[in-house]
């Protein structure tokens, strides 16, 4: 298993390009399954979670071509709509093949991806609105089998929001006869990429980034060319390391506008930000006041950045108070902080952060993927050499890590 090792004490300074959105380009790969016509996408990272999708469609007979970021895909020939429980259980936004499947074929197997780190993470709400759409869905022996001759447009309302179950039902519906509304839809960027994607496929979608969204089914949708929206949870992630260690960084290839909810919480903190058309700078002060915060569904402050800032929170000047709604279990990084010397107590979905002067180095372990981003944060301004295992989480979400961290400045460095 691969560890990464840091050094703390550096400042970050200089610039690195963010890649493409791992949260857009998953739907996004699987829209594909919609279309006999080859679809090119742009800007997909090259990341595993993007690989474990990429041969997932491969065993249900997508031809896959990928160059650099521009990956083709040509669903005419599947024949073999199932996906494994070995294919989902390694990457749980493998459901998002269930709602495409159904409306292309009439016909899915999707192994439930099954609860992960972070949270039980069932897929209720994707089963129900497929149910409302008229198909049979049976859930046995640990797959969900969903079969109808043609998908209706049916008025979905789903009990919370759910950014796959949204994607998922939106995809469906492309090919359905009539129109569906989904109502208290997510309103993540992710879902309005897809959605653009989908409607340069030939899809009939409006209202997508608001919480109703409708769409009115067609036959069939067509090939297309589509560039995935940049990361907005690593170009936080980087903001975050900047930061923490008084650093004065400049991303490019993605903007602020995504992440207002963040931005506001990186000024509150003491941080000048500065935002260009696409790239966003950071200058950071010496040390970062604390922030409170809580999580909820775009445009609210983002639970895939809850982590990082209980990282900065650790060594800011006062105490924040985290609340995390969304998931039941997503303070797994408070104990592996606390190792490093952070002051952290936790009451439910409530973590007490209270900043200390410093952080020791230690070895600690990776849990999710976003756990393992604080880590990092933590490593780079605690004293001395902080290990970090398991760090296969992290290569399922940020693109040439270690490299883009050095290139800031980081004494970073990859044992194998
Ligand atoms: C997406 O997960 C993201 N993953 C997650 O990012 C992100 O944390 C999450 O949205 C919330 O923003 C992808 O987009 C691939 P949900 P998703 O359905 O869609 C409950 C990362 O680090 N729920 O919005 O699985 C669920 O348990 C990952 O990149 C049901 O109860 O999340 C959760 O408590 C982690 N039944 C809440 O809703 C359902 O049918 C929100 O989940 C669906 C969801």
């Amino acid at each position: 298993m691969d560890k990464l090792l840091i050094e703390g004490g550096a400042r970050l300074s200089g610039e690195i390009a963010i890649s493409g959105a791992k949260n857009a380009a998953l739907p996004i790969l699987c829209a594909a399954l919609l279309t006999t016509e080859p679809v090119t996408f742009t800007n997909v990272p090259r990341l595993n979670d993007i690989a474990t999708l990429l041969r997932l469609l491969e065993q249900m007979g997508v031809k896959v071509s990928r160059e650099a970021d521009v990956v083709t895909l040509d669903a005419s020939g599947v024949d073999n709509p199932v996906a494994s429980y070995e294919m989902v259980k390694t990457m749980r936004a493998s459901i998002l093949v269930l709602g495409p499947l159904v409306a292309r074929f009439g016909e899915a197997r999707v192994s439930l991806p099954g609860g992960c780190a972070i949270g039980a993470r069932p897929v209720d709400q994707h089963i129900k609105g497929l149910q409302a759409m008229g198909a049979d869905v049976k859930v046995e022996h640990g797959y969900v089998h969903a079969k109808v001759p043609k998908l209706k447009g049916a008025r979905i309302f789903t009990d919370m929001v759910t950014v796959t179950g949204t994607e998922n039902l939106m995809m469906a519906a492309c090919l359905a006869d009539g129109e569906t509304v989904i109502e208290n839809a997510a309103r993540e960027p992710e879902v309005v990429d897809l959605a653009n994607c989908l409607v340069a496929m030939g899809a009939r979608i409006s209202g997508a980034g608001g919480d109703v969204i409708r769409i009115q089914g067609v036959a069939a949708l067509h090939s297309a060319t589509h560039r995935v929206m940049p990361d907005r949870i690593e170009t936080g992630t980087y903001l975050c390391a900047a930061a923490v260690t008084g650093g004065d960084v400049r991303l490019t290839g993605t903007s602020a506008s995504y992440l207002d909810a963040v931005i506001d919480k990186l000024m509150d903190a003491g941080c000048e930000i500065v935002a260009e058309r696409d790239a966003v700078r950071l200058k950071a002060p010496a040390r970062l006041n604390a922030v409170s915060l809580r999580t909820a569904p775009y445009p609210a402050f983002p639970t895939d950045m809850q982590a990082q800032f209980m990282a900065i929170n650790a060594v800011a000047e006062g105490t924040a108070v985290i609340r995390e709604t969304i998931f039941e279990n997503r303070f797994m990084h408070a104990v592996e902080l606390q190792r490093l010397g952070a002051d952290i107590k936790i009451d439910g979905n409530t973590a007490f952060v209270k900043g200390v002067a410093r952080l020791q180095g230690a070895t600690v372990m990776a849990t999710d993927l976003r756990a393992s981003a604080s880590l990092i944060i933590a490593g780079l301004v605690a004293e001395g050499e902080t290990t970090i295992e398991r760090i296969y989480h992290l290569d399922r979400g940020y693109e040439k890590l270690e490299s883009k961290l050095a290139a800031l400045g980081a004494k970073v460095r990859r044992l194998s």
